[in-house]
């Protein structure tokens, strides 16, 4: 059988998505099972983290499993070590890897020469694992998120490729409310223009969405551009005035870390009418141990 990756989104077919946000589901009322017992996941963090790696190494434990964390710091690879050695050595140790690096190539190269499967534990382009967990808590809260109508708000990053990514497989329209130039990728945004518009008035963006989302103004390795984006991003703050124009019904999202009077008001943060941010941080528990089996299987 032949080795699947998930570096992105589209490396699962919609079928195979939707029945991981079941089994996440499913596995959330379960959580302990013998199901990946004897299996080694590695983790290569090259940029720090709380969630991704507590739900990682919490989830193969639930599972039987094991983890081994890894930072350049004290592994070969902070030393130069080519990734294509690297991958060869650890994918003959370990089950299967997840990956958290800055260039996308970079876990495009590893995936390449891995023996096992590779896991996008976010790269400066996507973070499709954060994606699983959200949509996992919008079709908790809400049902369906097919045909619903998406906002995202800020800055053109990696959460926010990844949700055009998601705009296509799981069918929902999104539009994206930024800055000028601060926008997505324009390949993103070209092969899905279908269901995806740009425009940089957030007020008209949200207004009747169905989930709003946003996420830090600086991601990590622009910490030098951080009071550049400030200035530039000074209206795009989600704020109950703003979330005032959505659906009645409407979620907000935010993947967190988040910088509170800055891309999201505390209160509407604070706001468990609106604000679903701690349901869909656990989510990124069960929704990548449904994604590792699936991988292992
Ligand atoms: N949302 C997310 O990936 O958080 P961490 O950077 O803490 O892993
Ligand atoms: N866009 C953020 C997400 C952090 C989980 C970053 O890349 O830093």
């Amino acid at each position: 059988m032949t080795k699947r990756n998930f570096l992105s989104l589209l490396d699962l077919n919609p079928s195979e998505l939707k029945s991981l946000i079941n089994r996440a589901i499913e596995l959330k009322k379960a959580p302990i099972t013998n199901n990946f017992a004897g299996k080694v996941l590695g983790m290569i963090f090259e940029k720090s983290s709380t969630r991704t790696r507590i739900s990682f190494e919490a989830g193969m434990a639930q599972m039987g499993g094991s983890a081994i964390f890894l930072s350049p710091r004290d592994t070969q690879l902070g030393r130069g070590e080519p990734i294509e050695d690297s991958a060869r050595v650890i994918s003959s140790m370990v089950d299967i890897i997840m990956v958290r690096t800055f260039e996308h190539a970079k876990i495009k190269t590893f995936a390449k020469h891995s023996s096992v499967p590779v896991i996008n534990a976010l790269t400066d382009a996507l973070h499709p694992c954060q994606l699983l967990a959200d949509i996992q808590t919008y079709t908790e809260q809400r049902g369906s998120i097919e045909g619903k109508t998406v906002t995202w708000v800020g800055d053109g990053n990696n959460m926010c490729q990844s949700y055009i990514n998601a705009a296509k497989q799981f069918d929902f329209e999104l539009r994206i409310a930024c800055p000028t130039g601060f926008e997505p990728r324009s390949d993103f945004v070209e092969a899905n223009k279908d269901r995806v518009s740009i425009s940089n008035d957030p007020q008209a963006a949200v207004k009747n969405s169905d989930l709003v989302v946003t996420d830090v103004w600086a991601s990590m390795g622009q910490e030098q551009e951080q009071n550049e984006r400030v200035k530039a991003f000074a209206n795009f703050q989600v704020n109950h005035e703003l979330m005032g124009l959505a659906a009645k019904d409407a979620l907000f999202m935010h993947c967190l870390p988040a910088h509170r009077g800055q891309e999201v008001s505390s209160e509407l943060l604070e706001d468990p009418n609106y604000s679903v941010v701690w349901a869909e941080a656990e989510n990124r528990l069960h929704a990548q141990k449904a994604l590792m089996e699936l991988l292992l299987n």
